[in-house]
């Protein structure tokens, strides 16, 4: 038995935000099924093609445990099938640009007069507001949402971040958001609505920068690089280069290699707690007492001498021997992993993180599996479907389509060519 085994989703998202969201309630047990457009799909099945006429590691990728149909929402056939879709499922969930929905003729209203206890589920680039019409992307919502002008280094432009934080992590905002509804259904007997938009969630894991921000009101951010150098604080909270964020000084620096391998780097963080060790590793042991270092508010305006010097001996160490020293003296430091390292990680593979799929068209690959763990809900990775792959299989065992209705709508032309199987 999986935590969500019953729920049943209909899954009209496309492209990251949404059909991340709609993957995670997979991997707890979710019946997803995955409405895309007759003979076209989700656009990220064609993008970013490595092996011709598979469908992309884009769109493998985030649409694990899912299931297919091929529907034309705006043909009458299809517009059938989908009330019949909204009569049977529990949540929709729909990542389209702002009023796609309510130009198909499925607003909100109409939703809950077909099934009162449908929860729609949305993310959109800006809530109810000014922009509230525009299209939204990753770096946009980044951008928005107080990432960039956080992220970089003080003389330098913002930067967006590797991580998908807009796309991904709104789709994170939005799986909680669902089964918390899904949580108050059980109560109500109602669905509701449940909203997610990607500057909201850019900005609530931004959330620190905004408390540095009223901060500043009260003096110059003493645990930023820029106090101790004397650079002056202007209006907002500045970016911070690799400082850490949390008061405890923080630097990544170069390890053995740095000159030829890109990631040779570790992340060492100077806790007040563990100065003395730190000293004596890094064959200073003077500096434990010394007048103007032996207190952290001392160490301030010195972060650049002594992260040099640390440097000086992180350099002569790879950063897993980095990490092999620093770690039995409490000392916290973090290697800077690659994707090809982490990949090849055996630990992530025995946790079932790091995974390996075979899929018909393209074979072997490797990809994320579910990050969060459930005892008594195990998240099995299973391959994305192929566009229509499920298309019969649902009209039939879902909505309860047979004999001359089946062929009706098979072959209205509203459904797409006939299913396409793994064997084809
Ligand atoms: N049958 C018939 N029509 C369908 C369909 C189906 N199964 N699925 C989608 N369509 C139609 C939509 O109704 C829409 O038609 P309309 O413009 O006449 O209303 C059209 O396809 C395009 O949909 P849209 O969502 O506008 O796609 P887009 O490629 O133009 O825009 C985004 C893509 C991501 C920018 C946009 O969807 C968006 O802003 N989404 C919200 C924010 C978001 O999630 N962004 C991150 C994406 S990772």
């Amino acid at each position: 038995m999986k935590a969500l085994d019953g729920v049943r989703i209909l899954d009209f998202t496309h492209v990251q935000s949404g059909p991340t969201c709609t993957q995670l309630l997979a991997w707890f047990g979710a019946d997803v099924i995955k409405v895309e457009r007759p003979g076209v799909g989700d656009a990220t099945r064609k993008q970013l093609v490595d092996v011709p006429g598979a469908d992309s590691l884009y769109f493998t990728m985030l649409n694990h445990n899912k299931r297919s149909i091929e529907l034309n929402s705006k043909h009458g056939t299809g517009k059938e099938v989908l009330t019949r879709l909204i009569e049977e499922c529990d949540v929709m969930v729909e990542n389209f640009a702002p009023g796609a929905l309510d130009r198909m003729g499925f607003t909100w209203e109409r939703i809950q007069e077909i099934n009162p206890r449908m929860i729609l589920a949305s993310i959109k680039g800006f809530g109810p507001g000014q922009y509230e019409d525009c299209k939204v992307y990753e770096n946009v919502a980044q951008c928005a949402g107080g990432s960039a002008s956080t992220t970089g280094f003080p003389d330098g432009p913002p930067l967006v971040t590797g991580a998908q934080i807009g796309d991904s992590g709104t789709g994170l905002h939005l799986a909680l958001g669902i089964v918390t509804a899904l949580y108050q259904r059980e109560r109500s007997g109602r669905g509701q609505k449940v909203s997610a938009a990607m500057q909201d969630g850019v900005l609530n894991l931004c959330r620190v920068k905004l408390r540095d921000q009223q901060r500043l009101a009260a003096g110059p951010l003493s645990e930023y690089s820029q106090y101790g150098e004397g650079i002056p604080f202007g209006e907002a909270t500045p970016r911070a280069g690799n400082d850490s964020g949390g008061g405890q000084p923080g630097r990544i620096l170069k390890c053995k290699g740095w000159e030829t391998d890109p990631d040779a780097y570790t992340y060492f963080i100077t806790q007040a707690a563990v100065w003395k060790s730190i000293c004596d590793l890094i064959g200073r042991p003077e500096w434990k007492d010394a007048e103007g270092y032996a207190t952290p508010p001392e160490r301030l305006d010195k972060l650049n001498e002594i992260f040099a010097v640390i440097e000086e001996w992180t350099m002569t160490l790879t950063k897993f021997e980095v990490m092999e020293v620093c770690n039995p003296l409490n000392i916290p430091v973090g290697p800077i992993l690659s994707m090809k390292e982490l990949m090849e990680d055996e630990g992530l593979r025995a946790t079932g993180t790091i995974v390996d799929v075979d899929h018909p068209e393209r074979g072997k690959y490797v990809s994320v599996g579910c990050p969060v763990k459930l005892s008594d809900s195990p998240a099995e990775v299973v391959r994305s479907p192929l566009l229509g792959e499920h298309t019969e299989e649902i009209l039939a065992d879902v909505l309860g389509y047979a004999g001359e209705e089946l062929s009706r709508v098979m072959e209205s032309g509203a459904v797409g060519e006939p299913t396409r199987t793994a064997a084809e």
